[in-house]
């Protein structure tokens, strides 16, 4: 039997592959055959679930209880500074997320549990799922029946900030809750010179980023977490005239949903009556994201505990303010989410984020422990 570590060199030959062909959200058409391609070869099952892409594979010998393992495989639009010599050839696309390390590890979790299917307590579903920078992979996955017969699921991300070795989760919430939201400002377009004559949007959309700041700072318990963020603001196109309109564009991240639930009516009340003050109107648009992502306290102390026996250095975190589809699993399911050192200088999402291929292995071989003494766990307690 082979073990893992003899393994390495075809998880880094994977991730290398995948890194070079980086793919964007849900158009994932030749990762997702790379994918189908290794787990045919050692003769994984994979389950007819027709994805556009993403694959769900299964181990395991049928009875029993089945439990699950995400890992993501899209890529950002984002041009690639990383100086490898497996960077990304895709113009413009790169896996500044490190889903082609998530992939190679959950591949490398999927041999590993399958040299041992014969003595498996249950079955293990492994979800390669599409489309997580987008938020809507998961719920894909979902609708198509990926976690029927499901009882817990696990997931995991790497961590730049963490050196290799290191491993850290927390029970109850841990990513935020996402939105997005869009305002247009109309006044009324006017000769620079004579701003009397029109109602000047650009000052209005001053007057409201501003505002919006007293809404984390004034509008909710200084306990509760929240962020607001205005990235975007477009209006105008030369010096010497006002424009008629300005578009705002941002993110709400909060932990707590009434709170959430909360923010858009008060961004609405604030920005009508400021721009109502000044002559003009404004419109929110309110799209909703993925909600909080919520740990369940057994199945993250569980994690940890498996992580302590593999050798790990495991921290308890604290909660962040980024979003992770994941968290649409655990509204269905028990579960927990772990994030694991990749030691990059540069952090996710950056041109230059150059994780750690030494995390790979030892993270193959925890997922497919962790998944083994679950399946146990399960049993035990049936
Ligand atoms: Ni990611």
């Amino acid at each position: 039997m082979k073990t893992l570590d003899d393994l390495t060199d075809k998880l880094v030959l994977w991730r290398r592959e995948l890194h070079q062909y980086p793919e964007l959200s849900n158009q994932e058409f030749q990762t997702t055959q790379k994918i189908a391609q290794w787990l045919g070869d050692a003769h994984i099952r994979i389950l007819p679930l027709g994805l556009k892409t993403g694959v769900v594979a299964e181990i395991g010998t049928g009875a029993g209880p089945t439990i699950a393992l995400r890992a993501d495989i899209d890529a950002l639009p984002i041009q690639e500074q990383s100086d490898q010599p497996f960077s990304s050839r895709n113009d413009g696309v790169m896996h500044a997320c490190g889903h082609d390390i998530h992939t190679s590890i959950m591949l490398g979790a999927a041999l590993a549990l399958k040299q041992r299917e014969s003595t498996l307590a249950g079955n293990v579903r492994i979800l390669f799922q599409p489309a997580e920078e987008t938020f809507n992979g998961a719920r894909q996955l979902i609708d198509a029946g990926a976690l029927e017969g499901v009882s817990v699921i696990f997931g995991g991300h790497n961590a730049p900030d963490l050196p290799v070795g290191e491993f850290g989760t927390r029970s109850g919430p841990l990513h935020a809750n996402v939105d997005r939201f869009e305002i247009l400002i109309n006044g009324k377009g006017a000769h620079a010179a004579r701003p009397e004559q029109g109602v000047d949007s650009i000052v209005v959309a001053a007057h409201i980023i501003t505002a919006l700041q007293t809404l984390p700072s004034r509008a909710f318990s200084a306990l509760e977490s929240v962020v607001l963020s205005v990235t975007r603001i477009t209006g105008g196109n030369t010096w010497n005239v006002l424009p008629q309109q300005v578009e705002l564009e941002g993110t709400v991240r909060t932990h707590n949903t009434d709170i959430r639930a909360q923010v858009p009516e008060k961004i609405g009340r604030l920005i009508e009556h400021i721009a109502a003050g000044f002559g003009a109107q404004a419109e929110l648009r309110w799209h909703a994201g993925p909600p909080v992502l919520v740990n369940s306290a057994e199945w993250a102390d569980f994690t940890k505990e498996i992580a302590a026996k593999e050798g790990y250095r495991v921290h308890d975190q604290p909660p962040q303010m980024g979003g992770e589809d994941f968290a649409f699993y655990l509204h269905h399911l028990p579960g927990a989410f772990v994030n694991i050192g990749s030691a990059s200088a540069f952090g996710l999402h950056h041109p230059q984020f150059d994780p750690s291929e030494a995390l790979i292995t030892p993270a193959a071989r925890y997922f497919s422990r962790l998944a083994q003494e679950t399946l146990r766990k399960l049993t035990r307690e049936q």
